[in-house]
């Protein structure tokens, strides 16, 4: 069985900066919509949840069935989620008031709806992730809108520049591969990157990869 490290393709010497770095850089090849797989996905989030923890034995660490998010802590930003695409399937809008109440009370999967806590320096995206979800993105630098969100309530950092246009922005839309909460409670709709004036600033997130290796 690999170690935590082998997983992250680390040294067991390399420090958190490091590990930080290739587990982003492997959390990008292991997504599904870049050519990984969700077992894949959670492989690599259980391994640098391993290396966070110090089980850094490949007998310490068994791969989780169910995810095991580390404890958050109660201060932490909370965030309400929802997936775009049920709004689409139940004929919900994204400027219904009752929205969040409509998804808490429609008995939804934990991928489409839920909550969860963003750790200090955590993005959206990141957060997300280390919870076990595969959210959209591609750039991971504010230069698409394949990591889109919605925010309904409370808000995320948007950094200077981004591509996003302004009457975006006015309407809540967010980056989650740049953004931080500002606020201790958010609601979000994730996956609005099929939203019309989004569409045109996807990136294919294949290529996309190839080309910013190069
Ligand atoms: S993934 Fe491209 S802006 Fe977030």
């Amino acid at each position: 069985m690999d170690s935590p490290f082998d997983v992250l393709h680390l040294d067991p010497d390399a420090d958190d900066e490091a590990v930080k770095q290739a587990y982003r850089r492997r959390v990008k090849e292991a997504h599904p919509d870049h050519g990984g797989s969700k077992a894949e996905f959670q492989r690599v989030r259980a391994a640098y949840e391993a290396i966070k923890a110090g089980e850094t034995l490949p007998e310490s660490w068994p791969e989780p069935e169910v995810e095991q998010a580390t404890e958050p802590e109660d201060q932490d930003p909370l965030v309400e989620y929802l997936d775009y695409e049920v709004l689409a399937d139940n004929g919900w809008e994204l400027t219904d008031e009752d929205l969040f109440e409509k998804a808490a009370a429609a008995n939804l999967d934990g991928e489409d709806y839920g909550q969860f806590r963003v750790e200090e320096r955590d993005t959206l995206l990141e957060a997300a992730e280390e919870h076990g979800f595969t959210w959209p993105f591609s750039c991971r630098g504010g230069a698409c809108a394949n990591c889109a969100v919605a925010v309904v309530e409370g808000d995320l950092s948007l950094p200077v520049s981004h591509v996003l246009p302004s009457e975006m922005t006015d309407r809540g839309i967010r980056l989650s591969c740049v953004g931080e909460p500002i606020t201790d409670d958010l609601k979000v709709v994730y996956n609005v990157k099929h939203l019309p004036a989004l569409d045109e600033l996807r990136l294919p997130p294949g290529p996309y990869e190839w080309a910013s290796d190069d």
